[in-house]
């Protein structure tokens, strides 16, 4: 049975507003934090217009948009973050992150479950530093949460089975697959995908293709978006930082390098979508 009854989320950027409205839109009273009141506020338009969105397309009804935004109460106070769960989803920086588990579990019960969105970040790395450990594992949203439907349920080697059941349980009410994976660099799917983004940007710099040709050809053959396209939509600080720890935990393999586009992109602070310049200009 599901015990997850109130969810606090940790970050209101692309995943954290994503995370938070699909948790909102299935009734869960939920509260999402973030540090930055301007990142509040546009999480908050964002939402509300992707609901008006889902309005006007018959997909819900007033009453239900209504509901959902009365479910979701925006702070910035890390104080309103006690919760049955706790999904972070901040910046994919070790350290930040273990400092606001570690502010989490001091205001929040033994029962509270804190769950990473992390991409990359070792699970049982995160989950050795913790004071309950136990009640910690990954649970890894895919980008645009509100439509993706896999969601990967990571386990430490300390993580309590009960836990991991909830994640599932919780995963199937909010109309999602939950797939059980162990804790390995890049768990699965950014793993498999890493070649994905790494390959075309190879291909680029050795002067093969264009950015638009090879998009529209992947797209051509059958994947959804072309990989630069999607990494505009994933963010490149946080495909980036992805490359780097698989790479780095993999033992730094010539075949996962980082490529020097990552980074040129990163520092030109081109990140995609969320800045409306990438690889391409929004
Ligand atoms: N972007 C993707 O496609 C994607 C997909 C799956 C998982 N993830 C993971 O989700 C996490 C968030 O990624 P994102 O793309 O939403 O990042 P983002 O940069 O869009 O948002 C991060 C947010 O965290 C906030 N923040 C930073 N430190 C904080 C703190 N201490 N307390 C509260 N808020 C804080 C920032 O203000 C920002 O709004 C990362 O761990 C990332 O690896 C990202």
């Amino acid at each position: 049975m599901l015990v997850i009854k109130k969810i606090v989320v940790c970050g209101a950027g692309t995943m954290g507003s994503g995370i938070a409205q699909i948790i909102a839109q299935h009734g869960f009273k939920t509260v999402l934090f973030d540090l930055n009141e301007e990142v509040l506020n546009k999480s908050s338009l964002l939402i509300k217009s992707s609901l008006q969105a889902l309005v006007l397309k018959n997909k819900i009804t007033k009453d239900e948009e209504q509901q959902t935004i009365d479910n979701i109460q925006y702070t910035s106070n890390i104080n309103n973050c006690t919760a049955h769960l706790i999904i972070e989803a901040i910046v994919e920086n070790k350290e930040a992150k273990l400092n606001l588990f570690k502010q989490l579990e001091q205001i929040n019960n033994t029962e509270t479950i804190i769950a990473s969105n992390t991409s990359s970040i070792s699970i049982n790395q995160l989950a050795a530093e913790m004071q309950r450990p136990q009640m910690f594992a990954g649970m890894h949203f895919f980008n645009p949460a509100t439509i993706m439907k896999l969601v990967e349920v990571i386990k430490a080697t300390t993580t309590n089975n009960n836990v991991i059941k909830q994640l599932c349980l919780l995963s199937t009410a909010l109309g999602k697959t939950a797939v059980i994976c162990n804790d390995a660099p890049g768990f699965i799917v950014n793993r498999v995908a890493r070649h994905y983004y790494l390959e075309a940007m190879r291909l680029i710099e050795l002067n093969l293709a264009t950015i638009e040709n090879v998009d529209t050809i992947m797209q051509a053959s059958g994947f959804k978006m072309g990989p630069f396209k999607l990494m505009d939509l994933i963010g490149m600080d946080i495909n980036y930082n992805v490359s780097n720890i698989v790479w780095n935990d993999l033992g730094k393999p010539e075949r996962l390098k980082p490529s020097i586009i990552q980074q040129q992109k990163v520092e030109a602070k081109e990140l995609g979508k969320k800045t409306r310049k990438g690889f391409y200009n929004y």
